[in-house]
């Protein structure tokens, strides 16, 4: 087993530092950057949708949260649904609606039954997954692979980044987009890798979660699609450290969980971009801060935020839509880290599995 983590001592890390990689196999073949487009081969047969409807669980479902924004952003209405809850309760389905099923495995009990209703009922489903021949890529009218490479880590982590990354491709595709503002979001993907590897070379979360070994709980805010990425790096938290942890958009925090926050109740406010929305959780920055939380900020630099933080994280700044990307991977960092200082079973958390099978 140690022969197949290649040194790193967990998989989990290995798959964390395998992430340019996935990314480049997931973006190859993809990308014209000189005319700012998109091409997913995969996607050929697929009429543009006039509603998206999404179903996933756990890590998968905060990846189709994102795409929700990216689909919002290109002119798509998308929803999301949790596989579990959609599989009894199916939503309305229009005439033109494609139903997504975000599966790293493709294996997922909840994600297939919700599959199988919405094609029951007549719609298109899609599968966006990693594995080759998966049921869910056997079972859906379309596939878009992920490709990844095997993940074995019980924690998403790659497979994350891919989804976000596929998700991107997926709403460009669809809308077929072109001009300046695609231009920059190609060429943004295209530096996304190189990014990456600099996050993950340059990262000071290990001398960062030292400082907050003992804390009650552990908050994480975003807005947008920092939101996904907020929930996304509770999860990983509490999947591997077993500590409390929480995601939030950013402006729920007042509506109640603001009474929960102290000094022993560490803030990660991840903050990107120059625009309404950084400027907005930046005044939610203040209010933890107000409260004597620590705030670590996981920020481009652009958005200002830093005066208000007790330690910093930087990404380096890119385009809206691959910024997450980037602030995930130091997310990922902060709960390897400590699970690693707090001596957890990082690879098999207890009680969870790497593919849910049952409903
Ligand atoms: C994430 O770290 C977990 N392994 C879990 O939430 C997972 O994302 C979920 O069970 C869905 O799995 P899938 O992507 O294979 O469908």
């Amino acid at each position: 087993e140690q022969t197949g983590k290649s040194g790193y001592a967990h998989f989990m890390l290995k798959e964390i530092h395998e992430q340019p990689t996935a990314l480049r196999q997931g973006l190859s073949g993809r990308l014209d950057e000189l005319a700012g487009q998109v091409t997913v081969d995969e996607l050929d047969g697929l009429e543009t949708p006039t509603t998206v409807q999404f179903v996933a669980c756990g890590t998968s479902y905060h990846a189709a949260m994102f795409g929700v924004e990216t689909l919002r952003t290109a002119g798509i209405p998308a929803q999301t649904f949790l596989a579990s809850e959609y599989a009894t309760g199916p939503p309305p389905i229009g005439n033109e609606t494609l139903v997504v099923g975000v599966t790293q495995s493709g294996e997922t009990a909840d994600t297939l039954s919700a599959l199988r209703e919405a094609s029951a009922r007549g719609a298109e489903t899609l599968a966006l997954t990693n594995v080759v021949d998966s049921t869910a890529a056997r079972e859906c009218d379309h596939v878009l692979y992920i490709r990844s490479g095997p993940e074995i880590g019980v924690a998403a982590t790659k497979t994350f980044s891919s989804q976000l990354v596929a998700l991107t491709l997926f709403s460009a595709a669809l809308v077929d987009q072109r001009g300046e503002e695609s231009r920059e979001r190609v060429a943004a993907l295209r530096a996304l890798p190189s990014d990456l590897q600099y996050v993950l070379d340059e990262s000071r979360t290990a001398d960062v979660v030292d400082a907050y070994l003992d804390s009650a709980a552990y908050f994480f805010i975003g807005r947008g699609p920092n939101y996904p990425v907020a929930l996304e790096g509770a999860l990983k938290f509490k999947e591997i450290t077993y500590e409390h942890a929480e995601g939030f958009a950013a402006g729920e925090l007042k509506h109640g969980t603001l009474a929960l926050v102290t000094g022993e109740t560490p803030v990660f406010a991840v903050v990107t971009g120059d625009d309404e929305r950084a400027r907005k959780t930046i005044g939610n920055v203040k209010e933890v801060e107000a409260r004597d939380a620590p705030v670590i900020a996981v920020t481009d630099g652009v958005a200002g935020v830093e005066q208000y933080a007790d330690h910093v994280l930087e990404i380096p700044n890119t385009h809206p839509q691959t910024a997450p990307v980037l602030a995930n991977a130091q997310l990922q960092l902060v709960a390897y880290h400590m699970a690693n200082r707090l001596g957890r079973s990082i690879d098999k958390p207890r009680n969870l599995a790497k593919s849910v099978t049952v409903e």
